[in-house]
């Protein structure tokens, strides 16, 4: 069953393929008004539930409007207004969600919830974010670097602050697409070393650093995300900023990595702590691409899964 699960599960061919097919569809509807189907609606006749245990806005929308575009149908489904958020088990859900969809994307919190959607789903599933990974972000920062700077292999991404879901993603994709990573961060909050030691092992030069300007330097990508995220329990939050000050992606961080470096960060921002409105607004930042090439991106991913 082609899921999309995580980026070292699916073939660095297929992913590859994605990010161009990702790239021609764009440029195909280029100018037409967004509600406008493509021309080809791979997706005709097919029915996609996006299921949240979690808030969204990206994710939700360009999910949507992908499948619409396609020329399928989407139910938006709150996991709150589910039975699944009354007691019924997810493999009751997963078997029950393919007699009526052709394909499910799911945003949780646990990852065992998705791995378990997956092996009792009878069509395919996508990763919508877990508290442990978001490869559909990674595939949209891909197209968005590679629109910029061309091939992103053998390039240098930097993240600075909390080795999150995103920044595990951002690990996954470097073995799968040939780039180098280092991470700048506090050591509690270090990436899993799972993470680290799988693009290791796909030969991508992986390194650990605590100095967020040496980390920077002739950086071709600075990437941060937020310092809480949605699963962090809110009793952290004064731990985590104190721990992440250090590492705030501001101007005279931006100076140092130079100006070949773009600025990414997968929203929502929380302005002036991870980063600053100067570099999120600045010359280098390409957060809006980003924000957008979710839609086209997995638009791609969406066929990929369905064969079309
Ligand atoms: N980047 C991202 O996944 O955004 P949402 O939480 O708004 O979906
Ligand atoms: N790391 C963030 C990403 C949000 C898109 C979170 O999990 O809340």
């Amino acid at each position: 069953m082609p899921h999309f699960l995580d980026l070292h599960l699916t073939d660095p061919a297929d992913l590859r393929a994605m990010i161009d097919q990702a790239a021609a569809m764009k440029a195909a509807r280029k100018g037409m008004p967004k509600g406008t189907p493509d021309a080809d609606a791979p997706l005709a006749g097919h029915a996609v539930a996006l299921v949240f245990e979690k808030p969204s806005t990206r994710t939700r929308v360009s999910f949507d409007i992908g499948v619409r575009q396609m020329g399928g149908q989407t139910l938006v489904l709150s996991g709150t207004d589910m039975q699944l958020g009354h007691g019924e088990t997810i493999a009751d859900t997963a078997r029950v969600l393919s007699r009526y969809v052709d394909l499910i994307m799911i945003r949780t919190f646990e990852e065992s919830t998705l791995l378990e959607l997956a092996e009792h789903a009878t069509v395919p599933v996508i990763n919508g974010l877990t508290n442990r990974t978001h490869p559909c972000q990674i595939m949209a920062d891909i197209l968005t670097f590679e629109e910029h700077r061309g091939p992103i292999a053998g390039k240098r991404v930097v993240w600075l602050g909390d080795g999150n879901n995103v920044c595990a993603s951002f690990l996954h994709a470097a073995g799968q697409f040939g780039f180098d990573m280092t991470f700048a961060g506090p050591p509690p909050l270090d990436p899993e070393p799972e993470f680290v030691a799988a693009a290791r092992a796909k030969g991508a030069d992986i390194r650990i650093e605590r100095d967020p300007a040496a980390a920077v330097a002739g950086a071709d990508l600075v990437v941060t995300d937020t310092w809480v995220s949605m699963h962090d329990p809110a009793s952290t939050r004064e731990r985590r900023h104190n721990q992440l000050r250090p590492y705030q992606v501001n101007d005279a961080l931006m100076a140092t990595a130079g100006p070949q470096a773009l600025f990414m960060h997968c929203l929502p921002a929380h302005r002036e702590e991870e980063v600053t409105s100067s570099v999120m607004d600045g010359p280098q930042s390409v957060i809006f691409d980003e924000a957008e090439n979710r839609l086209h991106a997995q638009k791609a991913v969406m066929r990929w899964c369905l064969g079309k």
